[in-house]
């Protein structure tokens, strides 16, 4: 192979059977064979494909979800790497960077301000200035671990939700998200909760559960569970629950209550949660005991715009001016020299031109993503070798960016 027969490219229609390969190859044949792709429908929406070819094979691919995520009380253009191979001659061959660096470029130039992706290893990406800042858990929670939840106080409980109830669902779902850091914001296909889909016959649930207070026109949706039964009915079977959502500690005990009522039929509980990196989320605090096993999903972020992610984010509202630098050979494009102004609430990054090398707090790409997303403090980056440099602005930077958990509830 030599590098001038490669070229990395968006891929077009023509390249499909071939990326199919490389990807059944990568992560298992589907089960039943994909039928042949729409013209008219693809790509699909929200969705770019990349390959790179040697000499006209395709030799490497991946898909670049494109969404909005919530980061620090504002969406963020968000681009989701995912399905990244190399075919299994080509491993080693240095593919890998040249494919993502055109991808992430792409991204930067389409307005996404942030990538993120759930890596198979995470040592893939940390060269390319990725690091994990959380992780989307499958937690099991034995069905014993439930039996001693308190009923709910304040006159919530648990109703059915209808196709009615989607909107409720939907800005509970919103006030939870947009308090961390992280979440999907679900507006976009295809994680948007359409109604279909989560009720009724087609739905992908046996059932939304939700915690209300009120009756009538004074009814207020606190919480849900989208659930699955599964089938039969001993103790070794498992209830799933895709989100459970809950914005007051009565709700959150309403839906476990409501789960840990099918006990004599069933033996677990499992949740996709998440936080198991950063914090653990606190629809579990209810939970008196704490049994439970998690298989994690790590999450890893990084940035693809310094001044338009910090400068988007609204922040606690104190006044400072913290000079700081991404340094980073891995990443040429994250390196500059900085300085932060907060005021109000509000965050702006200037570039300083006079800059004098050691003079500033300066990250790796993978350190500004730990904090930026307050995943880790500045004193557990600098351990971990993601910032050097100046100490004296940490207590402040921890108190623009360290506020909110890092939280993810959709897999891609
Ligand atoms: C993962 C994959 C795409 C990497 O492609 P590659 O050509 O082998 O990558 P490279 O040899 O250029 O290595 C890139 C970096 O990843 C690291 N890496 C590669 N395989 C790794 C592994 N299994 N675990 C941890 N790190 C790994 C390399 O050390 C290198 O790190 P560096 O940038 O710090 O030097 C390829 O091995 C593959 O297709 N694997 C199977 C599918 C898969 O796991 N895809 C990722 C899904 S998230």
């Amino acid at each position: 192979m030599s590098s001038d027969t490669r070229e990395f490219r968006r891929s077009t229609i023509a390249d499909v059977p071939a990326a199919r390969r490389l990807g059944a190859e990568a992560f298992g044949a589907p089960t039943t064979p994909l039928p042949d792709p729409d013209p008219a429908a693809w790509p699909l929406p929200h969705v770019r494909p990349w390959v790179a070819t040697d000499d006209g094979e395709v030799v490497a691919g991946l898909g670049v979800r494109s969404f909005t995520s919530w980061f620090h009380g504002v969406r963020l253009p968000t681009a989701g790497f995912a399905g990244v191979t190399v075919a299994a001659e080509r491993r080693g061959s240095g593919l890998l960077r040249p494919l993502m660096t055109a991808a992430l470029a792409e991204a930067r130039a389409l307005g996404d301000v942030v990538s993120t992706l759930y890596p198979s290893s995470a040592g893939i990406y940390r060269g390319l200035g990725y690091e994990v800042v959380g992780a989307f858990e499958d937690v099991r929670v034995p069905m014993s671990a439930l039996a001693a939840v308190r009923p709910p106080a304040g006159g919530v409980r648990a109703r059915r939700a209808t196709a009615a109830d989607v909107p409720a669902v939907r800005r509970v779902y919103e006030a939870w998200a947009s308090a961390q850091n992280g979440p999907l914001s679900r507006a976009e296909t295809p994680f948007a909760m359409e109604a279909d889909e989560m009720v009724g016959p087609d739905a992908d649930y046996t059932g939304v559960s939700l915690a209300v207070r009120g009756t009538g026109p004074q009814e207020e949706v606190l919480g849900f569970a989208s659930w699955s039964r599964g089938p039969g009915y001993d103790r070794t079977n498992t209830i799933e629950v895709d989100d459970l959502v809950a914005l007051t500690p009565d709700a959150a005990r309403a839906l476990w209550r409501l789960l840990g009522s099918f006990a004599s039929v069933a033996g677990w509980v499992q949740v996709g949660t998440s936080g198991g990196w950063s914090g653990v989320d606190v629809s579990r605090l209810v939970l008196p005991d704490h049994a439970a096993t998690a298989a994690p999903r790590p999450y890893m972020l990084r940035l693809l715009d310094v001044p338009g992610a910090l400068g988007a984010a609204r922040v606690a509202p104190v006044t400072a001016r913290v000079p700081f630098a991404v340094a980073d050979p891995g990443t040429p494009d994250l390196e500059g020299t900085w300085t932060l102004e907060a005021a109000d609430g509000t965050v702006r990054v200037r570039p300083d031109a006079d800059a004098v090398p050691g003079d500033r707090p300066t990250f790796t790409s993978g350190g500004l993503a730990q904090s930026w997303s307050g995943a880790q403090s500045a004193a557990n980056v600098r351990l971990a070798g993601g910032l050097s440099g100046p100490a004296e602005h940490d207590a402040v930077w921890d108190a623009l960016w360290g506020g909110r958990q890092v939280h993810v509830r959709d897999y891609f």
